[in-house]
C-alpha cells in the first residue's frame, strides 16, 4: 500500500482532464504490455465524465480493456442519471470496446430487479474473478465521499464484503451500489480526481491524515499508486 499520495494540479479542470486521460491511457498500455490486457475502473460525476470524454481520441488498443465501475445509481437501464449512461455517452459508444469487457453495475430493472443488495452481491461475485484492477478512478465530494462512500456510514466501514448497497445517500439519487474500500484498494493505482473549490477543505483533510470515517476519499489508497489529480482551486488549502 502507497504511503504517501503523489499530488498533481493542474491550472484548470480542461487541462486536469487532458492531462489526467493521457496519462490513463499510458498506464492501460503499460498493462497492456506487460500483461495483454488492462482493467479501469470509471466513477461517476463532472471531473470523472470529463476525463473520459477526453480519452475518446486516445491512441490505444481498447479490445483489451476491461471496464468496471467504483459506484453506480440504482436506476433503471439507460437512465441519464446512471454512471454507465455517463460512461457510454462520454466515451464507451466512441470507442472500440469489447462489449463483453464491459461490466455495469446491474440496474434496478435488471435481471435482479428492484433489490441494491442482490445487485452488489451479483457484483462481488463477478470480481472474485477480477485479479486486481490496474486503475481505479475516483471523484472525491465536498464532504469527502468517495465512489458512494459517504462520511460516517456502514458503507465506509465495510470490511467484509466487496461490494455494497448504500442507501439514503446525501448525494442523490439514494440508492447506490458501491465497491468498499477495501476491494478501491485492491487497484494497483488509485486516482482521485476532483475540481473546485468547493472540495478544496475535503481535499486537504485527506491529505492530512484524516480518518477514512470522516473522509472517506482519504482511505482510497492503491497498491502501488495514490494521485490526488487537482485544479488549482481544489488545492486551494494545501
Ligand atoms: C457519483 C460519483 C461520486 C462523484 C463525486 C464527485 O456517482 O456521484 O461516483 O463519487 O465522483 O460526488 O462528483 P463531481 O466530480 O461531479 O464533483
Amino acid at each position: 500500500m502507497t504511503d504517501r499520495p503523489e499530488v498533481v494540479v493542474h491550472d484548470t479542470a480542461d487541462d486536469l482532464a487532458a492531462r489526467t486521460a493521457a496519462r490513463l491511457a499510458a498506464a492501460l498500455a503499460t498493462a497492456q504490455a506487460a500483461r495483454g490486457t488492462a482493467s479501469v475502473v470509471l466513477t461517476g460525476g463532472r471531473t470523472g465524465g470529463a476525463v473520459l470524454a477526453a480519452l475518446r481520441d486516445a491512441a490505444l488498443d481498447w479490445s483489451t480493456v476491461d471496464v468496471y465501475w467504483g459506484d453506480e445509481r440504482f436506476l433503471p437501464a439507460g437512465d441519464p442519471e446512471r454512471n454507465e449512461t455517463l460512461a457510454r455517452e462520454a466515451l464507451l459508444d466512441h470507442v472500440p470496446v469489447s462489449p463483453e469487457r464491459v461490466h455495469p453495475m446491474a440496474p434496478s430493472d435488471g435481471e435482479y430487479g428492484d433489490d441494491p443488495d442482490a445487485a452488489a452481491e451479483a457484483y462481488a461475485v463477478l470480481l472474485r474473478d477480477v485479479p486486481a484492477f490496474d486503475v481505479c478512478l475516483l471523484g472525491v465530494g465536498e464532504e469527502g465521499h468517495t465512489a458512494s462512500l459517504f462520511p460516517h456510514t456502514p458503507a465506509v466501514l465495510e470490511t467484509a464484503r466487496a461490494v455494497v448497497a448504500v442507501r439514503d445517500c446525501p448525494k442523490p439519487p439514494p440508492t447506490r451500489v458501491s465497491l468498499t474500500l477495501p476491494t478501491i484498494r485492491r487497484a494497483s493505482a488509485v486516482w482521485l480526481m476532483t475540481t473546485g473549490a468547493a472540495k478544496a477543505e475535503a481535499v486537504a483533510a485527506a491529505l492530512a491524515g484524516a480518518g477514512e470515517t470522516d473522509i472517506p476519499a482519504a482511505g482510497a489508497r492503491g497498491r502501488q499508486e495514490t494521485v490526488w489529480m487537482l485544479d488549482k482551486s481544489a488545492a486551494g488549502s494545501l
